[in-house]
């Protein structure tokens, strides 16, 4: 029997994971269930920082961005020790079960858990990298995603009023999704990413390509784990020396791409997932991500969840190819 349902957000924060820890919160007031908000992530599991959380205490947190009960990597929870205090703390609270709301790290810890203790443990996809098998879009994707695009539009009407070329390096730790997205989105000249790494001379030889083709400006979106060089500043130095027709410039956007208020498809599909993982909790489930596959909610083992990377959508890679002649 679940009667108590602890909420955690852990590693990097994404715009949503408020709309989640809300749809958790007032899912269980629904049911009848009592709700308590970890703070810090894994680090305020181990360390009994606790609140009890009614569905007023999340009101209006809907549309903010970041995260109430704050993030962590914690370090303690790596260590059988550190989980051994978690589970105390769990104990003394009367805790049931835990909804981890995170990337693959986050499950990791929560899979762990679960596993050592026999608990019953959930995991929701809150990243803006997508880069989690089981699930179309992680929560906080599509808000950064427009972040992005907003943030390089303004880029474009500079780049073209000085005829420049822009290296825009984007987050995603190793994978390109939100880079693939946001360059379909801002109708960049080139796109590179780490499912790719195409090599200087190729980007050299399609950036020459774009410039006898007429263009007198370009925007490149580069993933930050794309290795076409050592980093975007070496991209940079390289197509200068070998494009002096081109004034070259980098932009890295950095950390703006995790903040701010979500977008409606974020809030809408937290609202989904937190509510699905508290009534996939009473029906007994456990070491699952809830996730959303073709636009239903689908449920993948955290191992797979963990394991499984996301592919990159070839037909994105195809589409990009086509438009950007
Ligand atoms: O996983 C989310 C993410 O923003 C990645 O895209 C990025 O590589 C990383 O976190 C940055 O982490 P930190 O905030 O610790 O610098």
């Amino acid at each position: 029997m679940i009667n108590k349902i602890a909420v955690l957000t852990s590693g990097g924060d994404a715009p949503g994971m408020n709309a989640a820890i809300r749809a958790v919160v007032r899912a269980c007031s629904f049911y009848q269930l009592e709700c308590v908000g970890v703070f810090r992530g894994f680090q305020g599991l181990v360390e009994g920082d606790f609140k009890t959380l009614g569905p007023r205490d999340v009101k209006y947190i809907i549309s903010k961005g970041g995260t109430i009960l704050k993030s962590a990597r914690s370090k303690d929870f790596m260590h059988p020790e550190g989980r051994q205090k978690a589970y105390n703390h769990i104990q003394e609270h009367g805790i049931d079960a835990l909804v981890v709301i995170g990337g693959d790290g986050s499950f990791t810890g929560g899979l762990t858990f679960s596993e050592e203790f026999d608990f019953p443990v959930i995991g929701i996809p809150g990243t803006i990298d997508n880069d989690i098998e089981g699930t179309s879009h992680t929560i906080g994707f599509d808000t950064a995603l427009n972040t992005i695009v907003e943030a390089v539009d303004k880029i474009r009407d500079t780049a073209t009023s000085h005829k420049r070329l822009f290296f825009v390096e984007v987050m995603g730790r190793d994978a390109g999704h939100i880079a693939l997205n946001a360059g379909i989105g801002v109708g960049a000249e080139e796109i590179l990413i780490p499912e790719e790494n195409i090599g200087l001379p190729k980007l050299l030889e399609k950036l020459k390509k774009s410039k006898e083709s007429g263009k007198s400006s370009c925007i490149v979106i580069v993933a930050e784990g794309d290795k076409t060089g050592q980093n975007v500043f070496e991209l940079s130095e390289y197509v200068e020396a070998n494009m002096p027709e081109y004034d070259v410039r980098v932009s890295v956007l950095g950390h703006l791409q995790r903040g701010g208020a979500p977008s409606c498809f974020d809030r809408v599909l937290a609202s989904r997932l937190g509510v699905e993982a508290v009534e996939a909790l009473r029906k007994g489930k456990s070491k699952i991500m809830v996730g959303l596959i073709n636009d239903k909610i689908a449920h993948t083992s955290l191992e797979k969840a963990i394991k499984g990377a996301a592919p990159i959508d070839e037909e994105m890679l195809r589409i990009s190819d086509i438009l950007s002649v």
